[in-house]
């Protein structure tokens, strides 16, 4: 996986593009390292994802632009429904997935960075997608995405005008959650993916379940699909024991992940 690196930081698998050469640019032996990555995790052992990009300066700087230069309409389109499917994969993934956004999160990086759970950045961090600058629509699903992250006026507006955005604007739209001094940006990941850690991990799971299948129905649905996975916790030792804890005023809880 000379593409992508992964490392355990206890509960926390911390998984890093890595191609800085390029700016971290995306093309298919990178999306195929990182899909592979994701299906390495451990998911009994691990409660958090963390995605970065290696360097100080980008998270990833999109899609690979001189692998796409060539490519025919059928491979542009296979090209992204690879992206697509790998980002559905990590949007769809059991267990949260933070992305810290460490510079340029431009095009497939700005894509990538929306299909994690949520995200935080550093000072110098840089987002956008400017696909029709270069002839093209984003492709690994910014047109679907941001529209739902920050509404579709403003994600037409950046996505129409190819327009980059500093982080102190992601974080006033709502693209980002916090902004960081840049050797703040991976401690502030690690402590959050450690407060997450400590909760029931069934329970995180079903959260992230609900959140994002009750997105995409109606209220009427949503809801039944809240109530499903609020009752399935009832048939887990981490609701007793949680519930338990509480009861017994103590602070310590042993959650086993069943
Ligand atoms: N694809 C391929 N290579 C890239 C790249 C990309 N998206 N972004 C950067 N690189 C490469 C550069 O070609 C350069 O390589 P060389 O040293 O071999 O010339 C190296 O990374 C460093 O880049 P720069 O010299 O350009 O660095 P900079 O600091 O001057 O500029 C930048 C940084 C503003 C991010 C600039 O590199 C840039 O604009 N990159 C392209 C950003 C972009 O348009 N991304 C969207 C791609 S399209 C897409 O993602 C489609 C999709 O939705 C699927």
């Amino acid at each position: 996986m000379s593409f992508v690196a992964a490392e355990r930081q206890g509960a926390v698998e911390i998984i890093t593009i890595n191609r800085p050469e390029a700016l971290n640019a995306l093309n298919a032996d990178v999306l195929g390292d990182l899909k592979a990555a994701f299906e390495a995790v451990d998911q009994q052992a691990v409660r958090c994802v963390i995605v970065t990009g290696a360097g100080s300066k980008s998270f990833v700087a999109g899609a690979d632009i001189a692998a796409m230069s060539t490519m025919t309409q059928a491979e542009a389109e296979a090209f992204g429904k690879l992206g697509n499917d790998i980002f559905r994969m990590i949007e769809t993934f059991p267990l949260p997935v933070i992305a810290a956004v460490n510079g340029f999160a431009l095009g497939g990086g700005c894509e990538l960075s929306m299909c994690c759970d949520f995200r935080i950045c550093s000072e110098n961090a840089m987002f956008g997608q400017p696909e029709v600058g270069l002839g093209i629509t984003p492709g690994f699903g910014g047109t679907q995405r941001l529209a739902r992250l920050v509404g579709p006026g403003m994600a037409k507006q950046l996505i129409y005008t190819a327009r980059n955005i500093k982080a102190e604007e992601a974080l006033r739209i709502g693209l980002v959650n916090a902004v960081y001094p840049a050797e703040e940006l991976m401690p502030a990941a690690l402590k959050i993916a450690a407060g997450i850690a400590k909760n029931a991990p069934i329970a995180v799971r079903h959260c992230k379940q609900a959140i994002n299948e009750g997105l995409e129905t109606g209220m009427d649905q949503a809801v039944v699909i809240e109530e499903k996975l609020f009752g399935k916790c009832f048939e887990t030792h981490d609701q007793k024991e949680g519930m338990g804890a509480f009861l017994e005023k103590r602070k310590e809880k042993n959650f086993t992940n069943c």
